[in-house]
């Protein structure tokens, strides 16, 4: 199928507490291969998280509203499931490091096993995002540490001002 077939669509979930440069750099390399990316911020009742739902959604909007072909939506639910609900044909994940891979490698054959006709893609980080999670640019900021180079500019501030 070629990217530019509008049944060519992918799903790319997460948490997003916040949106990082890191991720940001995924959407930006997975995006090419496909028609349109969904990314899908996740609703965990069981996990606490920082931001809303719908701050999370905003700031995704924000950072990629350049971006042509990008839906940010958020769903509580499996992601198959919404995947289905879109006809996904893939669901794309970043991987960082080493520890990365026993959850991922975990998570996608459960997805595999859940909806066969539906591929997980991993794309690995850049080097120089290696290190960035969303946990580590919280306590940062927390702690007035400088969070520029981690997170995109249109975000930076609202992340700041969470901990005023
Ligand atoms: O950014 P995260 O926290 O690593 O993302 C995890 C996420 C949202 C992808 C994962 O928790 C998830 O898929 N949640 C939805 C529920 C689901 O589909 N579970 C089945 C896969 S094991």
């Amino acid at each position: 199928m070629k990217s530019g077939d509008p049944k060519n669509i992918a799903v790319y979930p997460g948490s997003f507490d916040p949106v990082t440069s890191g991720h940001i750099d995924i959407i930006q390399r997975a995006k090419p291969f496909f028609y349109s990316l969904h990314i899908l911020v996740a609703e965990n009742p069981s996990k606490s998280t920082l931001f809303s739902i719908d701050e999370r959604v905003e700031m995704i909007k924000s950072a990629t509203s350049a971006e042509k072909n990008i839906i940010v939506s958020s769903f509580s639910g499996l992601v198959v499931d919404y995947a289905r609900k879109v006809n996904a044909k893939a669901i794309v994940r970043g991987l960082r490091a080493v520890s990365d891979f026993d959850y991922e490698f975990q998570m996608a054959t459960m997805n595999r096993r859940l909806a066969p006709d539906i591929e997980t893609i991993f794309f690995t980080t850049r080097g120089k995002f290696f290190y960035i999670s969303s946990s580590m640019i919280k306590s940062i900021a927390q702690n007035g540490g400088d969070i520029s180079s981690f997170v995109p500019e249109s975000i930076e501030q609202k992340i700041i001002n969470k901990f005023k």
